[in-house]
């Protein structure tokens, strides 16, 4: 079955060919203008022609001898075109007339003092009238003469108006053309090159946008097409860059989801071993092994929520009352699990017994375990500052309905050049191993809670200090403290 071409309505002109139409349209405004008062003229000076053709036959008759035949008479005003002539000196008065009837005169034009007004009326008073008129016209006599007056028919005057109307008609059009398409082929050249370049580099950039050969090249105009040809080209370049980092992102996305689901396993069966050592009659494993199946636990419930929620994107906190100093507690067990002995650090949990916040437990352990790893490892590394004993010290306290906890340190602060991007993925890490995540989760899931976290300006001997700011939790009655058993 043949397929119907679908035909536009409406033909597109284009932009040069709207520009075609728009000057010709202008150019023929402002001829329009030019010609009421070039019509006026015209009218004025064929008049003033015949005038001084008119004096001149007078005078030529008069000086050619007193009696002048009808004849030479007849062919004097057939030449001028008039009927009659008047011819008024202050003594005397001449007249030339043909032996036709006299005619009714219908206008009188008197061109010694005639404004503009009146001269533009009368031209369009010729124009427009549909009758054979007889004309009377005054002007200035030569010789002194007080004026010449001729009468004529009006016929032949709007004849020649007419055909001055039409050439300059033609005139303006011819012009119209030719500046139009001056205008157009200035506008092809100057306007729709650029855009069309513009345009083209955006459909095929966007076909392949990893492509960088098909970034547009500035072609180093300096107007305002130039600059979008630069803006494209930053543009483009930048969505390169993008696009290459989601791809190793989403590609690391994928090898994340893989080692969770093998290490889930893994954890599994780690546990299952672990869960002997309750029974066993050693006093250090039977003290450990719950915290190790703890922990354990909270490995497998991690993975296995990377998996279900998957592709990196967190669940939604399952906010709830609980206690901070617990959950910081139990951060700092994890991570030092023998107590302050590791590398001689000491955690000092000063949040105030029974502080409650409200807020996903699971979440807050993985925030605080974070920032209380990097501590750590900056003491480990670095050591504290002179005088100082290598300390991670957290408080809290609520003002203004909000929670403000902080963590800082001892150690020697964020390095300068961490500081910029600290809290986006991959971006800020400066100690080998690192990978530059553990601030990045922790500001994602504080900010899932409704919160905020920053890095502050340390007090002396102080090293890095991070607040966390959340939403304070309804008040609750005086709840007591409760651990946080993170498997439930
Ligand atoms: N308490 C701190 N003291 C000094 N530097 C810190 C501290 N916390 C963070 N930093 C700096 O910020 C950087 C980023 O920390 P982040 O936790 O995001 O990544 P990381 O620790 O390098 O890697 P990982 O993803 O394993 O946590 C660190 O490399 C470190 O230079
Ligand atoms: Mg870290």
């Amino acid at each position: 079955m043949a397929e119907r071409l679908e035909v536009p309505l409406r033909p597109r002109l284009g932009l040069a060919g709207s520009v075609l139409l728009l000057v010709i349209g202008f150019v023929m405004l402002a001829e329009i203008a030019v010609y009421v008062p070039a019509i006026a003229l015209f009218r004025e000076n064929w008049l003033r022609d015949r005038l001084s053709a008119a004096s001149t036959a007078v005078l030529l008759l008069d000086a050619t001898a007193a009696q002048v035949p009808d004849r030479l008479i007849e062919d004097a005003l057939e030449a001028v075109r008039a009927r009659t002539i008047v011819l008024k000196m202050q003594d005397s008065r001449r007249l030339l007339a043909s032996g036709a009837p006299p005619q009714r005169i219908d206008v009188r034009y008197d061109m010694r003092n005639a404004s503009f007004l009146e001269s533009v009326s009368a031209a369009f008073g010729t124009l427009t009238t549909r009758r054979n008129r007889t004309l009377a016209v005054i002007g200035p006599a030569p010789l002194g003469g007080e004026y010449i007056e001729i009468t004529m028919a009006e016929a032949p005057l709007r004849k020649a108006m007419l055909v001055h109307s039409r050439n300059l008609l033609a005139l303006s059009l011819i012009i119209s053309l030719i500046v139009a398409s001056l205008a157009a082929l200035s506008i092809n050249y100057l306007v729709l090159r650029p855009v069309r370049r513009l345009t083209s580099s955006i459909i095929s950039f966007g076909d392949a946008p990893e492509d960088a050969s098909r970034i547009i090249r500035p072609s180093g105009m300096g107007h305002e097409l130039g600059r979008a040809e630069d803006a494209l080209a930053d543009m483009q370049r930048a969505l390169l860059r993008e696009l290459a980092e989601k791809k190793n992102l989403a590609a690391l996305g994928l090898a994340v989801a893989k080692v969770s689901h093998d290490l889930r396993n893994m954890l599994a069966s780690a546990q299952l071993l672990s869960d002997r050592f309750v029974e066993s009659s050693d006093p250090l494993a039977k003290r450990l092994a719950p915290k190790l199946i703890a922990t354990l636990d909270r490995a497998i419930a991690f993975c296995q929520s990377t998996l279900t929620y998957g592709r990196a994107v967190e669940r939604a906190p399952v906010m709830r009352p609980m206690g901070l100093r617990g959950v910081i507690r139990e951060a700092a067990e994890v991570l030092m699990p023998d107590g302050a002995v590791a590398g001689r650090i000491t955690i000092r949990n000063d949040v105030p017994k029974g502080f409650q916040i409200h807020a996903d437990p699971e979440q807050m352990f993985r925030v605080f375990l974070n920032l209380l790893r990097n501590a750590q490892e900056a003491l480990q590394t670095a050591g504290p500052q002179p005088g100082r004993e290598a300390e991670i010290i957290i408080t809290a306290t609520s003002r203004n309905g909000m929670v403000v906890v902080d963590v800082a340190d001892t150690g020697p602060g964020v390095p300068q050049n961490a500081q910029k991007r600290l809290f986006e993925p991959f971006k800020a890490s400066s100690r080998p191993g690192g990978t530059g995540l553990g601030l990045a989760i922790a500001a994602d899931l504080v900010r899932a809670h409704g919160g905020t976290i920053a890095l502050m300006p340390s007090d002396p001997g102080l090293g890095a200090a991070f607040r966390i700011t959340l939403p304070a939790a309804e008040p609750l009655a005086h709840a007591p403290e409760e651990p946080v058993s993170p498997a439930a």
